[in-house]
């Protein structure tokens, strides 16, 4: 059998396509050649914090509060953990004894929206803004702590008038909010575990999120505005009720009076739900290991993953790491230009801030518009102290050029930072020099929707190199190893593992532990396995390389290569469908499918255009769709697995590796 993936003849332009492919593979290749260069040189390199940054910092000595959090982790917890308000303390900080179902602050009673409202109203400082909000079309909305306190309380009174009760699962498929963040907390006070789902997922993508968790109520929107349009929210949410038995009542907030269809008997209007409610509401005295929500995430199978946090642990790891990361004094405001739908969202857009009692904005739509100073336009308006942000926008910026930035006065920024995927180093020096003013330094935080929280990121005290995420947080143990398990050398690529515990950790994966055990803890016993590659340099600094597994970033989205095939093949004319991720300048890497077709289907243009948007229907717009490719055969292992290590390996023009186990 040939090895390799055949281009089919059924493609309409053969000699053209392979011109192209000959030129993209030449492309990537330089591509790869100039970045390893740039990690080598960027490797060399080391900025220091400024007198300024140190004069400020949390914390002032970074190398010793390194050393001495590795000798005690849990005593470095422990100390965190008296940053939270408990209504009883803890009878043991870490219990290892139903590895790896770990559990922290053992016998801790607390409420993650008591510590993120109430015990800023009762220490005085209500009248400080929590919720900066600003829209595409320039509406906007403020509320001070005690507003939001407020509005919360009408929300956990209406919410239970709807039956909604501890443990209880609810839906939350909002755009980027006020009434988010006032959603989640609600639930958060009734001891409710929210299930946001991030409201660019299709209908399909929504209802199998809400039927896995069982969600009893799910509140939406009439519509949300992206890029000057209106997203039709509310009929995306009514086609995925459909198929959910579970959910009985809908909420709808007005946020742009479209008209709706209305089920009288199932939905009602937020604005109507909370308008006689009291401002006062009871807080659940919640264990510090009871379940705070669950969040859906992409792996390795075509189901997603439901990850479950814990009261107590995820709050002492969000604090602290906000606290220290963003060197957060009280008075800042923060901008983290994420979506609450992903956990960037939930832990430093609504939790983290709010936990830390400083300001949190949000903004709902797109940052080049109606300009592409957009975002530097927020940044002067707020006078935005710390912008948190996604390689994917930084290099989309810099593309629009450096005037842009130059516009705008952003002497308030003081911290920069960055989530979801590699940051290049020209990219990170773009972001030093034209938005930061060489002043700033840049946080580029590692971390998962697992770990709830930073585990390998800089503190604002730390040296940095451009492209490398540092060290781990203080309290965290990080390696690389190689398949079995042995550290590997400096330099040398390999996985990346967590060999402690820490308070944010995922506890297990909803209705589904066995699921949670074999993902994570498995493969390398002993270790979390977080699935990404990466290297350590000679001064112990990591750089992360990208998923080592079959999860796809694109944009910083994470999303499954399963997910997308298994959508493909809801087409009728797909057979088979093999999908890999190719690197993009701007998305990092966008989606490349190789389909083989049903006898009687021709590769056509037309064809092309119907699977995206069976794609689309199935996902939504997370997955960006860069080519696709009809093929007759794909290399697959004896058992019939798609190798579509070999599939990358082939599209970029790269060493296959091991192929024993291919047989087509
Ligand atoms: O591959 C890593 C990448 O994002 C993955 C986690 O995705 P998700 O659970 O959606 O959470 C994203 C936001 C926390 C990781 O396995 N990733 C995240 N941060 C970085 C990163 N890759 C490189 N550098 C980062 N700073």
């Amino acid at each position: 059998m040939p090895k390799k993936t055949i281009p089919s003849t059924r493609d309409k332009k053969p000699l053209k396509s392979a011109k192209k492919k000959a030129l993209k593979i030449q492309k990537a290749k330089t591509a790869n050649a100039r970045e390893t260069t740039e990690v080598l040189l960027s490797a060399q390199k080391i900025y220091k914090p400024s007198r300024e940054i140190l004069k400020n910092a949390n914390v002032k000595d970074y190398e010793k509060t390194l050393k001495t959090a590795a000798k005690n982790p849990e005593k470095f917890w422990e100390e965190a953990a008296k940053d939270i308000t408990w209504f009883k303390t803890w009878d043991k900080v870490l219990d290892k004894s139903n590895k790896p179902f770990y559990k922290w602050f053992i016998g801790a009673k607390t409420n993650l929206a008591y510590n993120a409202l109430d015990r800023h109203i009762e220490a005085g400082i209500g009248g400080r803004t929590a919720i900066l909000w600003e829209d595409e079309t320039g509406r906007t909305r403020k509320y001070t702590y005690l507003e939001l306190f407020k509005e919360v309380n009408k929300f956990v009174n209406a919410l239970k008038n709807l039956g909604v009760k501890k443990g209880n699962r609810v839906a939350i498929y909002l755009p980027n909010i006020p009434e988010t963040a006032i959603s989640m907390l609600a639930c958060a006070k009734i001891g409710a575990m929210h299930s946001v789902v991030y409201a660019g997922y299709s209908a399909m993508a929504l209802a199998d999120r809400i039927r896995d968790a069982s969600a009893k109520i799910l509140i939406t929107a009439d519509g949300s505005f992206r890029r000057g349009k209106i997203v039709d929210l509310k009929s995306i949410a009514d086609k995925a009720v459909k198929e959910c038995k579970s959910v009985k009542r809908v909420v709808v907030v007005k946020n742009n009076n479209q008209k709706v269809e209305f089920d009288k008997k199932r939905d009602v209007w937020y604005h109507d739900l909370i308008k006689n409610q009291r401002t006062e509401a009871k807080t659940a005295k919640m264990d510090s290991e009871d379940p705070a929500f669950v969040l859906y995430t992409s792996g390795t199978t075509a189901k997603p993953k439901g990850i479950i946090h814990a009261v107590g642990g995820y709050m002492v790891g969000v604090l602290r790491t906000i606290k220290w990361v963003f060197d957060l004094h009280g008075k800042e405001v923060f901008w983290c230009t994420a979506d609450p739908g992903w956990i960037t969202g939930h832990s430093y857009i609504i939790y983290g801030p709010l936990l830390a009692g400083i300001t949190t904005l949000m903004y709902e739509g797109v940052p080049d518009m109606p300009k592409p100073d957009r975002i530097w336009r927020i940044i002067e308006k707020y006078k935005v102290n710390i912008l948190y942000t996604a390689p994917t926008l930084i290099r989309a910026m810099a593309k629009y050029g450096n005037e842009w930035p130059a516009k705008h006065k952003m002497k308030s920024l003081r911290i920069l930072g960055s989530v979801g995927e590699p940051l290049n180093p020209e990219a990170w020096r773009w972001y030093y020099e034209f938005v930061g003013k060489n002043r700033c330094p840049i946080m580029d935080t590692w971390w998962q929707t697992e770990t709830g929280m930073h585990m390998i990121t800089p503190l604002p005290s730390a040296p940095l190199k451009a492209g490398s995420v540092t060290k781990p947080f203080p309290g965290i143990i990080a390696d690389i190893v190689d398949k079995d398990g042995k550290k590997v050398k400096a330099g040398k690529g390999g996985y990346l593992v967590i060999l402690n515990q820490w308070p944010s950790m995922a506890r297990t994966i909803f209705n589904n532990p066995d699921r949670y055990v074999k993902t994570y803890w498995q493969e390398m016993p002993g270790f979390y396995a977080s699935g990404d590659i990466a290297f350590k340099d000679k001064d112990g600094f990591f750089w992360i390389q990208g998923r080592g597994d079959d999860v796809l970033k694109i944009a910083g989205h994470r999303i499954g290569t399963a997910e997308v095939e298994s959508a493909f093949i809801r087409h009728k004319a797909v057979v088979e469908a093999g999908v890999i991720g190719v690197p993009d300048p701007v998305k990092g890497e966008v989606i490349k499918a190789f389909l083989i077709l049903r006898r009687g289907f021709t590769g056509s243009d037309e064809l092309k255009k119907e699977l995206l948007l069976t794609v689309r229907r199935a996902l939504g717009p997370v997955a960006v769709i860069g080519d696709i490719a009809f093929v007759d055969q794909l290399p697959k292992t004896r058992s019939g697995k798609i190798m579509r290590r070999v599939l990358k390996a082939r599209e970029l023009g790269l060493p296959e590796g091991d192929t024993s186990a291919l047989v087509s």
